[in-house]
């Protein structure tokens, strides 16, 4: 069920290297959102910009009526919305695209994979996972790998802390963790401490998907990416945000499955890595051997 909501803003805070927190008091959405969805925000009045945009759940509580996206500058629209503050309303809509779903196995190692802003949605889902796993399954190992470009774009360790999990960091300029990607470190790290996850969850940019994605596949363990792409409208109407996928029915003929409504949380197996171009100028996604 699509909602729109008039949300009030509670509060907003810097929390990292233009990375902000934004509670919002939405009590309809609150009540039907699931993890791994998302909503559709319209950063301010007026038609500068036009398009609402959108971000995933990064917290839901129901209960109070309150949802959080963490969300981090990157242009005009995301500029605006940092402007907001305690009072202010946005219209939005949601809860929008399937979410994620708890693993289909035996409590057994869980990894996931967060790249840059993509943590937003892992947090609340880590917690999740720990209440689904247990005392004795936790035993076996909660992995989150997490890299961003450099070290100050990291969420404070606080949120972190309290979840009992194995954080294992990487910046791209080597100022935290490993130096270089964070699928380059989930690749080293599982292969030499055999850890052989029964799920893997990731978000992140599509050459980060990419890399996990392979790894996925390679290792046999099932996957829920959270994908991002351009989006106009959110719904299913404009057809903007199609990734190329794996069509079994017809393997020669094209087929495209849509973000906002097919996703954003595909499995590995669905899409056809090769085929998607993270820019046009770009070749279709980089590889490193
Ligand atoms: C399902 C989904 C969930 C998302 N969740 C979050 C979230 O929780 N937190 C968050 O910070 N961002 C999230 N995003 C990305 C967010 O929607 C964009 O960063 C935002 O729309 C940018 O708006 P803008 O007007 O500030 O930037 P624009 O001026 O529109 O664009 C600025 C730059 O960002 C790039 N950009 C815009 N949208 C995207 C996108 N979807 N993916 C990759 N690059 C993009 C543009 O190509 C351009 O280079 C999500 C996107 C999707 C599709
Ligand atoms: S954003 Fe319009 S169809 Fe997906």
């Amino acid at each position: 069920m699509k909602i729109m909501e008039d949300a009030r803003v509670l509060s907003q805070e810097k929390v990292a290297f233009q990375t902000h927190l934004l509670r919002l008091s939405a009590e309809r959405i609150s009540r039907e959102a699931r993890l791994g969805q998302f909503l559709m925000l319209q950063v301010r009045d007026g038609t500068d910009p036009l398009l609402r945009r959108p971000f995933s759940f990064h917290r839901i509580d129901g209960e109070q009526g309150i949802i959080e996206i963490l969300y981090r500058v990157v242009g005009r629209g995301t500029w605006c919305l940092s402007r907001c503050e305690r009072g202010d309303h946005v219209g939005i809509i949601g809860p929008l695209g399937n979410g994620f779903q708890l693993p289909e196995c035996d409590p057994a190692p869980v990894v996931a994979v967060a790249g840059g802003i993509g943590i937003a949605p892992m947090l609340q889902l880590l917690e999740k996972l720990a209440q689904w796993m247990g005392l004795e399954g936790r035993k076996r190992g909660i992995h989150l790998f997490y890299g961003v470009r450099t070290a100050e774009e990291f969420i404070p360790e606080t949120a972190l802390d309290t979840l009992g999990i194995t954080v294992h960091w990487s910046t791209d300029d080597g100022t935290k963790g490993h130096e270089g990607f964070v699928t380059r470190l989930l690749e080293d790290t599982t292969r030499r401490e055999k850890i052989k996850p029964c799920a893997v969850y990731s978000c992140g940019p599509l050459a980060m998907q990419y890399h996990v994605a392979k790894w996925a596949l390679e290792n046999a363990v099932p996957s829920q990416l959270s994908l991002e792409s351009l989006m106009a409208c959110g719904i299913g109407a404009c057809l903007g945000c199609a990734l190329p996928a794996v069509n079994r029915a017809a393997p020669q003929e094209d087929h495209y499955l849509h973000v906002c409504k097919d996703g954003p949380v595909f499995k590995a197996e669905m899409i056809q890595w090769h085929k998607i171009q993270t820019h046009p100028a770009n070749p279709p996604i980089f590889l490193y051997s």
